[in-house]
């Protein structure tokens, strides 16, 4: 059955909306905001003025960066089918100087946007949830203009295998004890480490955003493999 595990996504990132920043914060070591930084610096669009998506936005921080490093007057959109994750998005815009920012609520596998309509998209650690990728991919395609940029950010087990298994012991015990201490949410602390076992390898992703028509694909690896950013074009 297609996209079956959609409504339990959502219900899991409804309930860990309220802690999720904070546990972002603590889980990775404040290593998320360097690596969200390194995803927006990584596209290749026009200063100023341009348009952006950003897919599975959650609680906006990709949003915040995109204006940062692309320029107040930069068009930002977000969309992500968790209301309560939108909220807190949208309570942290209300308090900043970016108002004109659009957000959405809607799924990543069938976005209601026109084709061609943005200059970069951009999905940070959404992707690993969505298991019909390839459908994913399509639609960020299609909404990109020719020469449009396209960025991935996402969560991966390093490939060393003694890294791997220092990574599997936190994951896999330190993580959802914190996580699930402060959520009060164990099950998503726990999927976690799970829905990043099940993400392919970097190369078999990176042949998967290639069938979906783009180009100039490839991937760089940050704080030792922990974490995966893919970068790629939309042709002319
Ligand atoms: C781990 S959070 C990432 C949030 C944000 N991008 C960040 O950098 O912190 C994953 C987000 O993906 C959203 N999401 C998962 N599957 C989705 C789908 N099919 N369509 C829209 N949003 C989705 C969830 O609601 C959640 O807000």
């Amino acid at each position: 059955m297609k996209n079956a595990e959609l409504p339990f996504i959502k219900d899991m990132f409804n309930n860990i909306a309220p802690m999720y920043d904070f546990l972002n914060r603590l889980l990775s070591l404040k290593r998320d905001v360097k690596w969200r930084r390194k995803m927006v610096a990584s596209l290749d669009t026009p200063h100023g003025g341009a348009s952006f998506l950003d897919v599975a936005c959650g609680t906006g921080d990709v949003l915040f960066e995109i204006y940062r490093q692309k320029g107040i007057s930069s068009k930002v959109t977000g969309l992500d089918f968790s209301k309560n994750m939108l909220d807190i998005s949208n309570d942290k815009i209300r308090k900043s100087a970016y108002g004109k920012t659009s957000l959405i609520c809607g799924n990543a596998l069938t976005l209601p946007f026109a084709d061609g309509e943005f200059d970069g998209l951009t999905i940070a650690f959404g992707i690993r949830n969505i298991i019909d990728k390839k459908t994913a991919l399509l639609e960020f395609f299609r909404c990109l203009k020719p020469g449009g940029s396209l960025a991935i950010l996402e969560l991966t087990a390093p490939e060393n295998v003694f890294l791997h298994h220092l990574y599997m012991l936190y994951f896999e015990k330190v993580l959802p004890e914190i996580g699930g201490f402060f959520s009060k949410n164990i099950d998503a602390y726990s999927y976690l480490p799970q829905s990043v076992l099940k993400f392919p390898k970097n190369s078999e992703f990176a042949a998967t955003i290639e069938n979906s028509g783009f180009e100039k694909v490839c991937w760089e690896q940050l704080t030792l493999g922990v974490c995966t950013l893919f970068k790629a074009r939309k042709p002319l």
